[in-house]
């Protein structure tokens, strides 16, 4: 699998604040991330870039340079995000935008904790294009998560790096944690503990600590491999080998659900690199014909797992159409405001969530993708188990996070 996008996204980020040269192996070759490192080199971050290795030269605190146009951060989310958490604490104007989905994503999420922060901050009625003017030093916050986000949890931590003090994000649902692991492996103090109320969590940076550059290792996207693990799961008699996948505990909770539907998916081969877990996955034909552990039963997923599996909904939504009992997603409304309105489909639909009953005969479909890479890779692997022909429009999104998609997929079905 290609470099993990949310991971390559932090790598950059936080080797151009570092004092001198970091190399990121394995960097993501999703069009996101090329958006990220596209909007550094506008802020004067030197960046080179050999096949999937990429080479940063940081800029410290103080080196980042005004850009002279608006910072374009295409369909990425998570650039804008976690950018503006970084523009916070510079003492320049900067303007952040985006394609015509990312311009109707919600900002306000971001807007309110960085005014806290100390940044002056315009938008269009909370959505992109977002002016900042920052500001130096930050003043620290003491901020509880309202949408359980690790993209608005890492803006914080970000533009908490120039706060004079201490910066703490409390959050009640565990999102993934790879700003905490990446600041780690580069030398920033970190804290992280209980929160006073049950299920809470904090993560707490000192600002204004200067750190070096480091070399990374990114392990192979687990969100990507996620796609290939279901379609060799659900086609009869596949077995499918990926190395060296990101096996971060809060991104595997879509291998444990497919455990728990009976499906032969096993993991080995744990290691650590660059403060960050991977594995080798493996599926093979489930031992029994009857895949379901528990026969008839509707799955429910809700609450506190939902950030844990958010961008692998959709595809879950594919997987418990052929599981007996089918699924049921709920607390889930944050997939309303992703690249698309990932919940909109003929399925029974609640304002938060979806049900799919199942087993059911998929049947070949004109699909419209809306742009959405995920919907886009989501329904191949439905058009795959389908009778009949699949089409998906538009499918060429799937290059905002897996260029490569339909080629291996190609080359991995028979
Ligand atoms: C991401 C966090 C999630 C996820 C997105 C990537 C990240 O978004 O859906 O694809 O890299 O932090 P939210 O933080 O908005 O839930």
């Amino acid at each position: 699998m290609p470099g993990d996008k949310s991971i390559s996204h932090r790598a950059a980020m936080i080797a151009a604040l570092a004092e001198g040269a970091s190399r990121i192996r394995d960097f993501s070759t999703s069009e996101d991330c090329g958006a990220t490192l596209r909007c550094l080199d506008q802020l004067g971050v030197r960046i080179s870039r050999d096949g999937s290795d990429v080479s940063i030269e940081g800029c410290g605190r103080d080196r980042f340079r005004a850009p002279a146009s608006p910072l374009d951060c295409g369909n990425s989310g998570t650039t804008m995000r976690l950018l503006a958490g970084i523009l916070a604490g510079q003492e320049f104007e900067s303007t952040l935008t985006g394609d015509d989905s990312l311009r109707s994503r919600p900002m306000q999420r971001i807007i309110e904790p960085l005014q806290m922060l100390g940044a002056a901050m315009s938008s269009a009625g909370g959505h992109a294009p977002l002016t900042i003017r920052g500001r130096k030093p930050l003043v620290p916050i003491d901020y509880e998560l309202l949408t359980p986000s690790a993209q608005v949890k890492s803006c914080i931590l970000l533009a908490g790096l120039n706060a004079n003090g201490r910066t703490k994000v409390t959050e009640d649902q565990p999102t993934r944690d790879h700003t905490e692991r990446m600041l780690h492996w580069f030398g920033v103090p970190i804290e992280t503990g209980d929160g006073e109320k049950e299920n809470e969590r904090f993560v707490a940076v000192t600002g204004r600590t200067a750190f070096a550059g480091h070399d990374i290792d990114v392990p192979g996207d687990i969100s990507s491999a996620a796609y290939f693990i279901a379609a060799a799961a659900l086609l009869d008699n596949s077995s499918l080998e990926i190395e060296s996948v990101g096996f971060n505990p809060t991104r595997t909770l879509f291998l444990k659900q497919m455990q728990s539907f009976g499906l032969n998916v096993t993991v080995g081969n744990v290691r650590d690199e660059a403060n960050e877990p991977r594995s080798t996955i493996k599926v093979e034909p489930a031992h029994d014909s009857t895949p379901a552990a528990n026969p008839k039963s509707l799955l429910t997923l809700r609450s506190a797992l939902i950030p844990q599996l958010i961008d692998e909904l959709p595809l879950l939504a594919v997987v418990g159409s052929q599981i007996d009992g089918g699924i049921e997603i709920r607390d889930a409304s944050e997939l309303r405001v992703k690249e698309s309105d990932r919940i909109a489909a003929k399925v029974e639909e609640f304002e938060d969530g979806l049900r799919v009953n199942g087993p059911t005969r998929l049947r070949g479909a004109q699909i419209e993708s809306r742009g959405d890479h995920r919907i886009a890779m989501t329904f191949a692997v439905a058009g795959l188990i389908a009778e009949g022909e699949t089409e998906i429009k538009d499918a060429d999104c799937v290059g905002v996070s897996f260029p490569e998609f339909f080629e291996l997929l190609s080359s991995v079905v028979e």
